[in-house]
């Protein structure tokens, strides 16, 4: 149970509704980025990262959150970039014990990130950071790789259309 009495699959059905609301690619990223930053307390920075992999560059998409300087992390820099190689969901509970760590602000603690995938690619990322200890659960994987799927096209569509800057709010 989150605060405002949104479960998990709450979070997932909000997350649905704004998906099937249709509209651009970025807004709806957008909306999906505020949900999650409004509704689960221990998300603290929510965004996307849009993958380019022939440069193997992955570029900040929307966000919601204090601006970072991270706006083109390399594949294989940095907890976003660790994914990206792995393509797999990587989970840090304490930065300060990550070697390989990209830091925006003294006040994230703990991260997780999740490669989007089409097929065998990565085509972008969602990347959570917490002020908190360690406060990501297997709950926070399951629903997360849910959405990472479910906005998959929308990620697609932003990496073949033209390269947009991050959106702020
Ligand atoms: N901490 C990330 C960089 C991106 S920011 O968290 C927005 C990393 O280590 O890859």
């Amino acid at each position: 149970m989150y605060s405002n009495d949104m479960t998990f699959e709450e979070v997932l059905k909000g997350a649905e509704a704004i998906l099937q609301g249709g509209g651009d690619a970025s807004g709806v990223l957008l909306d999906v980025c505020r949900l999650l930053e409004d509704r689960v307390p221990h998300y603290d920075w929510v965004g996307f990262y849009i993958a380019d992999p022939k440069e193997k560059i992955l570029q900040l998409g929307p966000y919601v959150g204090a601006p970072t300087d991270h706006v083109r992390i390399p594949f294989g820099r940095g907890i976003c970039g660790q994914a990206a190689d792995m393509k797999r969901t990587f989970i840090v509970q304490d930065v300060t014990k990550e070697g390989n760590y990209l830091s925006c602000s003294s006040s994230v603690r703990s991260e997780i990130v999740l490669p989007i995938m089409d097929g065998m690619s990565v085509i972008g990322e969602l990347d959570i950071d917490s002020h908190s200890i360690s406060p990501f659960t297997e709950g926070d994987r399951e629903l997360l790789e849910r959405i990472c799927s479910l906005c998959a096209p929308l990620v697609r569509s932003l990496r073949d259309g033209s390269r947009r800057p991050g959106v702020q709010v």
